[in-house]
């Protein structure tokens, strides 16, 4: 499909699935370079709803033990960020002295992962570290060090892969980019 429609808005083709597994495959490689030989079960945190499909394809890459945690964050409404982040599900279990790898769809402006990392380690987390699929090199904002990026993109909003506009795109199995005209 080149093109699809939302709601009321236009997208066309922007990263197709290949490309989006090519880079997937990238960033496992460097995770388990740097996880070679640990000792630890690291946790693998999938921030949910975005993060879905991204974090599947990532796990089925990693070749060491992890465990799967989940959460849930929300702070878009519509094609724009709130700047206000949410818990809207707690941590699936507790991750107290852990290692924590936080699996992002996107680092738009950063809100997001900053209330993660506090929460995270109020929650009594070892360390945290960012693994996200997309990132908006323009609009972020923060300190907070993006240690594993698969692609970088403009600051333009897009859907698919686990990314939606108002709930809907998240199924699309390639990206798409909003269409200005
Ligand atoms: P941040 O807090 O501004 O970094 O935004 C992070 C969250 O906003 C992501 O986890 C996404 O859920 C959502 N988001 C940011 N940019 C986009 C986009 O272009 N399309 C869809 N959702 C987005
Ligand atoms: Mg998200």
């Amino acid at each position: 499909m080149e093109k699809v429609r939302l709601h009321d808005k236009n997208f066309r083709l922007f990263i197709r699935n290949e490309q989006i597994m090519k880079a997937i495959d990238e960033v496992a490689e460097k995770i388990n370079a740097d996880f070679k030989d640990c000792t630890d079960v690291p946790v693998l945190l999938c921030v949910l709803n975005g993060s879905i499909l991204f974090t599947a394809e990532l796990m089925k890459r990693i070749d060491f033990n992890i465990q799967l945690v989940s959460t849930k964050l929300s702070s878009y409404s519509g094609t724009s960020t709130t700047g206000e982040v949410r818990q809207t599900m707690g941590l699936t279990a507790d991750v107290k002295g852990r290692r924590i790898i936080i699996v992002e769809d996107i680092v738009d402006t950063g809100h997001t992962i900053v209330d993660l990392e506090k929460i995270l380690k109020e929650r009594g987390a070892s360390e945290t570290m960012v693994c996200t699929m997309l990132y908006k090199p323009e609009s972020y904002k923060m300190d907070v060090p993006l240690k594993y990026v698969a692609m970088e993109i403009p600051n333009d909003f897009i859907v698919g892969f686990g990314l939606d506009y108002d709930e809907l795109g998240r199924n699309l199995n390639d990206i798409y980019i909003l269409d200005q005209e």
